[in-house]
């Protein structure tokens, strides 16, 4: 199957802010680095306000939505302070995600299928907002068939148990959850969703989702980050840019 469209690169840029937080100053800048990936090849950017605020602020928000130029998708929580902020900045995307306060990181997809009422208040004055409404999901049936359900445009499948498996050297497992991926896209799809990926992709992993012909974009925020360290942000980004465009062709 030939891909249903060009594959779209967000830049997760939340952890420009953590390292901004870890000292409570101004530097380093999270917006700057949203100007320096686009210039590096980035088709959006991708903020988590979390409901502690551990990275990006809500002064951040005010700031991507007023000084950015690329589209933003504002990852957050199914609460009603979240709703609320959302409402107010009508980004160009929300990507609805689970949230624990005691997690490091967003853990697995969110719960659809069991929270089917609540999530659909969510989701309906969200898109009538003229937001593009996604929800991060396990490669799982029974999630993606919730999802559609409830009205979202789009899932993001998460892609961090493939990543996790493949750091590990555990090749069949790793190879497992590719094929968990590979079908979910392909059933996604044929609902009538678009699908997207994330989470723990790195240079070593990203090859087998950007070849999946359903998935049309990747966001990919802490292995940037952390490579920028050593080769600079714009190019570790083009980077990812690079072999991601390789994998589509
Ligand atoms: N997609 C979603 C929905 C996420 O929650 C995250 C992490 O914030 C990412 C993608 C990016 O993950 P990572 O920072 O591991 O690349």
């Amino acid at each position: 199957m030939d891909p249903v469209g060009p594959l779209r690169l967000g830049v997760n840029i939340d952890h420009v802010a953590t390292v901004r937080n870890a000292r409570g100053v101004v530097h380093p800048d999270p917006i700057r680095a949203a100007n320096l990936a686009e210039a590096a090849g980035a088709d959006g950017i991708t903020a988590h306000l979390r409901e502690d605020r551990r990275h990006i602020s809500d002064g951040d928000i005010d700031r991507l939505m007023t000084e950015l130029t690329l589209p933003l998708n504002l990852e957050m929580a199914a609460t009603d302070e979240m709703l609320e902020i959302a409402l107010r900045h009508k980004p160009h995307a929300v990507c609805l995600v689970p949230e624990r306060r005691e997690e490091r990181t967003t853990e697995g997809g969110l719960e659809v299928a069991r929270d089917e009422n609540r999530l659909a208040h969510f989701i309906a004055p969200l898109a009538e907002a003229g937001c593009r409404v996604s929800i991060f999901v396990a490669a799982d049936r029974p999630q993606i068939e919730a999802a559609r359900r409830i009205g979202a445009n789009v899932v993001e499948l998460h892609t961090g148990a493939y990543c996790d498996f493949h750091a590990a050297d555990r090749v069949d497992e790793c190879r497992a959850e590719l094929a968990r991926l590979t079908e979910m896209a392909a059933f996604a799809f044929d609902l009538g969703l678009e699908v997207h990926a994330g989470h723990g992709l790195a240079y070593e992993t990203v090859g087998p989702v950007a070849a999946l012909p359903q998935v049309v974009e990747l966001n990919i925020g802490h292995f940037l980050v952390g490579e920028a360290i050593f080769r600079g942000l714009e190019d570790s980004i083009a980077e990812m840019r690079r072999l991601m465009d390789a994998a589509r062709s």
